[in-house]
């Protein structure tokens, strides 16, 4: 036994959190050790495709580019946009936590992969992992991993609620008994926040912006909930302006930004709706004990736990770590015996 849990700990057995804007990645015994962005940066030269970068440094390449180098996010919406560029982000990202040190055996990998993909594409990724050197690659559902990473009771026969904003999608989920009760999924998460600021500003200020700007002002002061005197803070976004075709500097506000999210935080909010009216009502009365835990960087957008609580009636409360939550849970159903039951194999 003591022998065996040392042999563990000297393993790699890693547990991937495959998202459509991260990917995190965690290592038994030793917890979080990667988290980057889901981007690869690919040079075309004579018709030949190369990786040139890889998470962080692709994503600085975002909108940057020259003409051949593109820099690509193979995960989109929630779902795999292109397997190929996938399966060597993978790749990537297990031999930069492997290092190029020999293992002492094959390592064990659990990967969590957007609910809205495929048979084949969950097989393309358990190929990719296979071929990056796993002994055995298994599969979680994003819901059931944010809830255990979220330390839900997911093991006992008490209802809990997650909902887990994420890139692409937004997931909400009835747990039970180890199991997915209920489960939707809307396509809207940060993308469609950012994509909903974007058109804001080009509809309102003639201000074309790219898609790294719109995500910083949402992270830096996006709102969900209007603020009390209508304006809140201000900030100045630099963009081209769509008339004249020249850099432009414009001023917009808190109370701007909550009117330009109210629609992707109104087509959550629905999600959650359309969840409470489909759960069982033993499963729904404990859910207004227990109360509805959100997971997921759009967990980070400043009020949208109001909106909930507003909107539900119910409590609500933010994961400890909103970015890393669903790739702890994925290490613990790797680490804990308890979760084995959680795992698939495709
Ligand atoms: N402080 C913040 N405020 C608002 N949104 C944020 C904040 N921090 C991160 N986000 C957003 O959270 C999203 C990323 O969250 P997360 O890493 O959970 O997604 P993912 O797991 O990659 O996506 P998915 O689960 O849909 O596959 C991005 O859209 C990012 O802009
Ligand atoms: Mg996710």
């Amino acid at each position: 036994m003591w022998f065996k849990n040392l042999f563990k700990l000297m393993s790699h057995d890693m547990a991937i959190d495959l998202g459509t804007a991260n990917t995190v990645v965690y290592v038994r015994g030793r917890g979080v050790v990667l988290n980057e962005p889901s981007v690869v940066a690919i040079e075309t030269e004579n018709g030949i495709q190369r990786v040139r970068a890889v998470g962080d440094d692709a994503k600085l390449m975002m909108g940057k580019t020259p003409d051949a180098i593109q820099a690509i996010r193979p995960l989109r919406d929630g779902v795999i946009a292109d397997i190929d560029v996938a399966e060597q982000m993978i790749k990537h990202f297990i031999q930069k936590v492997h290092g190029p040190r020999r293992f002492p055996r094959w390592p064990e990998i659990v990967i969590c992969v957007p609910s809205g993909s495929t048979k084949v594409e969950r097989r393309a990724i358990r190929d990719a992992a296979s071929n990056a050197g796993a002994s055995q690659v298994w599969l979680i559902e994003e819901p059931m991993a944010a809830a255990i990473g979220a330390d839900m009771p997911v093991t006992e026969a008490i209802g809990s609620m997650v909902v887990d904003i994420g890139g692409g999608t937004t997931e909400v989920a009835v747990l039970s008994l180890r199991g997915l009760a209920y489960t939707t999924s809307v396509r809207t998460g940060g993308d469609k926040m950012d994509e909903a600021i974007s058109s804001y500003v080009r509809r309102n200020h003639n201000l074309l912006i790219g898609e790294a700007t719109a995500e910083r002002i949402k992270k830096e002061v996006g709102v969900a909930l209007m603020p009390a005197d209508g304006k809140g803070q201000t900030i100045h976004i630099k963009g081209r302006d769509l008339v004249n075709g020249v850099p432009k500097e414009i001023a917009i506000n808190q109370g701007q930004l909550a009117e330009a999210l109210s629609e992707p935080v109104g087509t959550i909010v629905e999600g959650v709706r359309i969840a409470l009216e489909n759960t069982a009502p033993e499963l729904a009365a404990d859910i207004v004990d227990q109360g509805i835990v959100l997971t997921g960087g759009g967990a980070l957008l400043e009020g949208i736990d109001e909106v909930l609580r507003r909107e539900t009636g119910l409590p609500v409360t933010i994961a400890e770590d909103p970015l890393t939550c669903v790739a702890l849970g994925t290490g613990r159903a790797l680490e804990e015996e308890i979760f084995r039951g959680v795992l698939t194999t495709g």
